[in-house]
């Protein structure tokens, strides 16, 4: 993949997906422009959009070379997008030394890794994202796709379900709203409770992580606890296994919240591990006639006992849907998002947007994704050099652990020896200022000092994952400039000495338009960030 003295634009493959019943496809027509934008050229296999709904003939428009069959496709390409993971006779396609993007699930396909190192591919593998590294958010196709199979597990639910979501009064009778409870709030989960409480059901949830209690709330759900003291988080965001006494209470949590529900959808997963079973036969047999299941655990053993992978089957009248091709099931959706979180992809690999993909190793998001490099086996990356330690409770939180665990790494608060000759500096910087500066200046000096060193106190005591938020509101803030440069353009004493000198005018008026800027920018963008937790 890395070209040393090559200048020959590389090619972009995207074969038709073989895995049975995929219906997604790596890239889409409008991705299609921006890849050659960076300067690649894109080969698309004959039909490999049309599962999708996207035609050879959309391709092409887009600029991409349509061509018939997997074999030409695959020799055409010096880099492959795919969605599932490359099947053997796929790989025995693959150009020896080329390079592979797509889910490749290292920990499960050991037998496929192998393959892959034998025709020293070059492999990233997207499920293998450092997810927490908030640079790495727009790649993120795993979230991209849970998303999209939380919105459609609910789809498939109300499908099957004989009723409204939401609560009607009508002449023929009321309709109470449907209750609908998820087991799992993670990214599913949550797209699942925001898309059923949009469709007026009476949404609950339950996770075994804490912190996303507030989530569930604002996305319209309500989180139901289990009664049971016991922190859930595995780390990196995930969930751990649980302790006996905390699963027998969840059970019986759960036992109450079946017999309640028209409508379960459990989406509860531990990295590595199989999936929990949170809902037992007994619990399946206590639902109402007619109540649905959908069970986005499925393929990994499923949360439900009764769950059968990939099949939708009905047990003591309740439907249980097992499909493990939820995201596939809005291809045309799913694969649009798919293919800007490669395109993102591509972008980070090829900074000089030449057509030249480089695997910068010292790339944190790069190394996490790059499973296998020119045939050596890269898998698993270490542990991230900053990972960001969720925060200890913050009143038990001493003060001095506080000042050390903003996770700024190298940019924290510097040692005692540098600081103590920065104070020397500072002071001595001080006394010649009062020694020889106008006592006016002076005093709006130590203001301006004070209120830069209270402004950092400030800011960096707030957790970093606020920060965005707070400099938006804090922009809109420092628009106190706008005050100085209005008492410029018409300062209180002009009556007496007339208009201010024409250069300072300007430059107040400048400063102004600069100001308004920031001013009503911070508030957009507050606006903005706060739209996005509202229903
Ligand atoms: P996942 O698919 O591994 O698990 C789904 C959910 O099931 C999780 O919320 C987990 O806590 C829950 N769960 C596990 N065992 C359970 C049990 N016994 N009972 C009830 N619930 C149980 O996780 P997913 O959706 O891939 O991501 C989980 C979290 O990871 C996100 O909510 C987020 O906090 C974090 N994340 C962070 C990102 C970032 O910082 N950029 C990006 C993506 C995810």
């Amino acid at each position: 993949m890395q070209t040393d003295s090559t200048p020959p634009v590389q090619c972009i493959g995207i074969p038709r997906e073989t895995f049975p019943g995929e219906k997604r496809v790596a890239t889409v027509p409008d991705v299609v422009e921006k890849l050659i934008k960076l300067g690649f050229k894109v080969a698309v296999q004959a039909g490999a959009g049309e599962a999708a709904n996207f035609s050879d003939d959309a391709y092409r428009a887009a600029g991409a070379e349509v061509i018939d069959g997997a074999a030409a496709l695959w020799a055409a390409a010096d880099i492959v997008f795919k969605v599932r993971p490359p099947s053997s006779e796929e790989v025995a396609l693959m150009r020896e030394g080329g390079a592979l993007i797509g889910f490749v699930w290292p920990a499960q396909n050991p037998a496929l890794m192998e393959q892959l190192a034998a025709r020293k591919a070059t492999v990233l593998s997207i499920d293998c994202l450092p997810r927490t590294l908030s640079r790495a958010q727009k790649m993120d196709a795993l979230t991209s796709m849970a998303g999209v199979s939380g919105y459609r597990a609910v789809i498939e639910a109300a499908n099957a379900f004989g009723r409204y979501f939401n609560g009607q009064i009508t002449a023929a009778g009321k309709v109470p709203p449907a209750k609908v409870f998820i087991a799992g709030a993670g990214v599913a989960g949550l797209a699942a409770i925001g898309t059923a409480a949009n469709l007026g059901a009476i949404v609950r949830a339950n996770d075994t992580r804490a912190e996303v209690a507030d989530q569930v709330k604002s996305l319209g759900g309500e989180f139901v606890k289990v009664d049971y003291e016991e922190e859930g988080s595995g780390g990196g965001g995930y969930a751990k296994v649980m302790s006996e006494g905390f699963q027998a209470a969840q059970r019986q949590m759960y036992a109450q919240q079946a017999k309640d529900a028209d409508i379960i959808i459990t989406t509860a997963l531990i990295p590595g591990k199989p999936a929990p079973k949170l809902i037992t036969a007994e619990m399946v047999q206590s639902m109402r006639p007619g109540s649905v299941i959908v069970d986005m655990a499925a393929e990994q053993g499923g949360n439900c006992e009764l769950t059968v992978p990939g099949e939708a089957v009905v047990r003591h009248g309740v439907t249980i849907i097992g499909y493990t091709d939820l995201a596939s099931r809005l291809a045309k959706q799913s694969s649009t998002l798919y293919a800007t979180n490669l395109l993102r992809l591509a972008e980070e690999l090829c900074k000089a947007k030449d057509g030249h993909a480089v695997v910068n190793m010292e790339d944190d998001a790069i190394r996490g994704l790059t499973v296998i490099k020119d045939g050596a086996v890269t898998w698993p990356a270490p542990p991230l050099k900053q990972a960001p330690a969720p925060a200890p409770k913050p009143a038990a939180a001493p003060v001095e652990q506080k000042k050390g665990g903003h996770g700024h790494g190298s940019s924290g608060p510097l040692p005692g020896k540098t600081l103590a000759i920065l104070f020397a500096v500072a002071a001595l910087a001080f006394w010649f200022i009062g020694a020889y500066a106008p006592a006016a200046f002076l005093g709006h000096f130590t203001v301006f000092v004070l209120a830069c060193f209270i402004g950092y106190m400030v800011v960096w005591n707030v957790t970093p994952a606020l920060h965005t938020p707070l400099m938006s509101v804090t922009n809109a803030i420092s628009s106190i400039i706008a005050i100085g440069a209005l008492v410029q353009i018409a300062p209180p004493e002009a009556g007496v000495n007339g208009r201010p000198d024409s250069l300072i005018l300007w430059l107040a008026f400048a400063a102004l338009v600069l100001t308004a800027v920031n001013m009503f920018g911070g508030f957009a963008v507050t606006r903005r960030m706060l739209a996005m937790f509202r229903k």
